[in-house]
């Protein structure tokens, strides 16, 4: 499946109980009922215990469901509380976050498996956000950090071959709101540099045709700044985590990228 060129996503994480999740779900399928074909796709990524629950009160609106992750596949072997690849195509999920910063650092995540998830999903029509992320203080750390994790987690011919099968997420860990420290918000124009610098190091290593992905930028974003947000070139939507647990601040996110993508 072709990536959309624009993706909004609120990212639950392991906050909203079944119950919670469900009730937001049909919360935000009662304010963007029908999808009228916009450019800008929106959409949520709830827990795996919700995923079904979400997906059923989500049918037949223009809010599409996504995974936060996914198990990279494997011919052989268990692998006890994940989410496999053939799994989300059963159950009609044709997106899935990959690489989280939260799954690097929690989880131990490396590039290679990065890539091995990213793979599997492009290869079973499913559309991954894969995400990079830094925590580095000065432009050359973040190079360095953001050029380890493309050349380990992108570089295969299936990725490289397939530039609009795939998205990239960009987030700085110092932006998430729940790892915050006391460096300022990055303002839209401050957001668009940091894509561009993602965009000129993926075409770096992986050639020109990948500068063409879908960059999307995570980290504090909310109804204060995704319009500012939005409406720089070269951001093309967001993973939206601490304000989406309330319908009605992801609904206002949801709204600032259909008023700036119609
Ligand atoms: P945040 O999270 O919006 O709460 O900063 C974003 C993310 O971790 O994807």
């Amino acid at each position: 499946m072709d990536a959309p060129r624009k993706l909004v996503v609120g990212v639950w994480k392991d906050k909203l109980t079944p119950t919670r999740a469900e009730q937001c779900a049909l919360a935000l399928a009662g304010e963007f009922r029908q999808s009228d074909g916009r450019s800008c796709v929106i959409g949520v990524a709830p827990p795996i215990i919700s995923m079904l629950s979400v997906r059923d009160a989500l049918c037949g609106s223009a809010v599409t469901i996504l995974s936060q992750d996914v198990h990279w596949p494997a011919e052989s072997g268990s692998f006890i509380g994940t989410t496999s690849i053939e799994m989300l195509v059963d159950a009609d999920i044709r997106y899935s976050m990959v690489g989280h910063s939260e799954r690097r650092r929690f989880f131990c995540e490396r590039d290679s498996d990065v890539r091995q998830k990213a793979v599997g999903c492009i290869e079973a029509n499913i559309v991954p956000i894969i995400c990079l992320g830094d925590d580095d203080q000065d432009e050359r750390a973040r190079r360095e950090t953001l050029l380890k994790q493309i050349a380990g987690g992108l570089a295969h011919s299936v990725i490289t071959e397939n530039p609009t099968k795939w998205i990239v997420a960009y987030e700085p860990v110092w932006a998430i709101s729940t790892w915050r420290d006391d460096r300022a918000l990055p303002t839209g124009l401050e957001v668009a540099e940091m894509l561009a610098l993602v965009r000129e190091l993926l075409a770096q290593e992986l050639g020109s045709p990948v500068s063409k992905v879908p960059v999307l930028f995570g980290g504090s974003v909310g109804p204060t700044n995704a319009e500012d947000y939005f409406g720089q070139s070269g951001v093309d939507g967001a993973l939206v985590g601490g304000a989406s647990l309330d319908p009605l601040s992801l609904a206002s996110v949801f709204t600032a990228a259909r008023n700036v993508w119609t």
